[in-house]
């Protein structure tokens, strides 16, 4: 039975079977981790030989334990786990998490058929097995065994598989991508992708969605559901090769599909495929932080003309138009140029460009009614003034209120060292993404794009 997962995310009391007072145990983690969360619910501890563990009264069983649980955590061996979900049905648990291996990954498909037979037919949801479990970072609750603590934000993470979950989590805190919930589906007995895209889709904290999946296990249903997203839903699909395809079979049992196919249908869906997920964290932060593009007539400042030319060369590549100034933004700008330069775009600031050239170039483009997003660039180029790049940037986000104003995207672009690397921290910090590579400013401006025309289907559907 499908249903809202909120008591799943947001549970009152939660109970983890196999839990240990021994500190290498995965059971051992994912009790301390409910434990040390900042977020208030009832926690049983199971384990038959203990009576406590981390302080907290241990049950033997969850039958043992008084009311109900909401969610129930499993870290035993395989070959325990139908037996305890046939005692969390009989209990009527919410949600159950296996956490567990052994089942379809390693080619056991009837441990895993048994565990299906166990909740068919009744209302308990199954996330698992062999999954991590999530984290909450809307809500403070770390529902998992693995470390990591996510910056709180407004990106759901779907994973299907755990490690790469935990690297995601790391690569977004660098990245100053802020998190909601982020969520390892492992074999995806019972609870799909296509639920939690339905989830995220009306989840107050989660305004982007991004996805590592290796095979989808009903294709109508997951396309359904991206379809009828309210947001933008990112996918990485793994097993692009032969090699790679036989690779998703033995890591999560999955069988990867014909790799054409999943891009027409994401496509088609309205989902945008990134190759991997640094592109799908260059897209989630740009779609989290700046409005989309409603079109795609985008300008391009740089103070160094090789760059710029990258860039137009990358935008047309995907998708976008590098446009002729219109004659009053011409204005604008040769105003400010020195006078043997004539504004094009894209826009060469010259070498030594500083913060008066780079803001009232940044304001005229943001100002004409023709350019949809703007893209600023810098190179260190050895007299060139990074801070002063950065900081008009930084002012027109600060002061001017640059989203509420224009309604249109802005990203950065930068080549150069270590001098450079602070202040890129500065803009990232301020929710203004930039990228040490034209090709990935201009997939993102893409991103933001595509999501410009999305709402605009959304609005002539309604
Ligand atoms: N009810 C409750 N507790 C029980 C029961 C029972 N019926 N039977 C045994 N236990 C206790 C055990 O006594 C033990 O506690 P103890 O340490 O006090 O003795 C505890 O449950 C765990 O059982 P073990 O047999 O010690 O199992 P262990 O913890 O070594 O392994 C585990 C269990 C972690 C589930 C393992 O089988 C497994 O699947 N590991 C892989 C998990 C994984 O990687 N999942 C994918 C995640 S995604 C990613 O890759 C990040």
């Amino acid at each position: 039975m499908k249903g809202n997962l909120d008591t799943f995310f947001k549970p009152k009391s939660i109970a983890v079977v196999g839990a240990s007072k021994n500190p290498t145990k995965i059971g051992h983690a994912a009790l301390k981790n409910i434990l040390i969360s900042d977020y208030e619910c009832k926690i049983y501890p199971i384990n038959p030989h203990e009576k406590e563990i981390l302080g907290l009264r241990c049950y033997t069983k969850v039958a043992e334990v008084p009311g109900s649980i909401d969610v129930v955590l499993i870290s035993v061996p395989a070959k325990l786990v139908p037996q305890i979900l046939s005692e969390c049905v009989k209990k009527q648990v919410k949600y159950v998490i296996i956490i567990s291996s052994g089942f379809s990954e390693i080619g056991d498909h009837s441990l895993e058929n048994e565990l299906r037979q166990i909740i068919n037919n009744t209302h308990i949801r199954v996330l698992g097995p062999n999954t991590m479990g999530y984290k909450n970072a809307s809500d403070g609750l770390d529902a998992s065994f693995v470390f990591g603590v996510p910056r709180k934000g407004n990106v759901a993470l779907i994973s299907q598989s755990g490690a790469l979950g935990i690297g995601m989590i790391y690569l977004a805190n660098n990245e100053f991508v802020g998190v909601s919930k982020i969520i390892g589906v492992g074999n995806k007995l019972d609870i799909d992708d296509d639920d939690l895209i339905d989830y995220f889709s009306t989840d107050p904290e989660t305004k982007v969605i991004g996805l590592y999946i290796e095979g989808i296990k009903d294709g109508r249903a997951f396309m359904n559901s991206i379809k009828a997203c309210h947001k933008p839903v990112l996918v990485v699909k793994a097993g692009r090769s032969a090699a790679g395809a036989r690779a998703t079979a033995s890591h999560t049992g999955s069988m990867a599909g014909s790799d054409k196919i999943y891009s027409a249908a994401i496509k088609q869906a309205g989902g945008i495929r990134c190759r991997d997920v640094v592109e799908l964290f260059d897209m989630a932060q740009a779609l989290a932080g700046q409005p989309p593009a409603m079109g795609n007539r985008i300008g391009i400042i740089t103070n160094g003309g090789g760059l710029g030319i990258l860039l137009t060369d990358a935008c047309e590549a995907n998708g976008l138009q590098i446009p002729k100034l219109s004659a009053k933004t011409f204005k604008k700008i040769d105003k400010i140029l020195p006078d043997l330069i004539k504004p094009n775009n894209p826009i060469d600031l010259v070498a030594d460009a500083g913060f008066e050239r780079y803001e009232a170039a940044t304001s005229a483009l943001l100002e004409d009614p023709n350019i949809d997003g703007v893209i600023v660039a810098s190179v260190h180029g050895g007299y060139a003034r990074p801070r002063e790049f950065t900081g008009a940037i930084l002012k027109m986000v600060r002061q001017r209120k640059l989203h509420e104003t224009y309604k249109k995207p802005l990203l950065a672009t930068w080549v150069g060292g270590r001098e450079f690397e602070d202040l890129v921290w500065d803009l990232k910090a301020a929710g203004v993404p930039i990228y040490p590579s034209s090709w990935r400013t201009a997939r993102s401006m893409h991103a933001l794009y595509l999501e410009g025309e999305r709402l605009k289907r959304e609005e002539n559907e309604d």
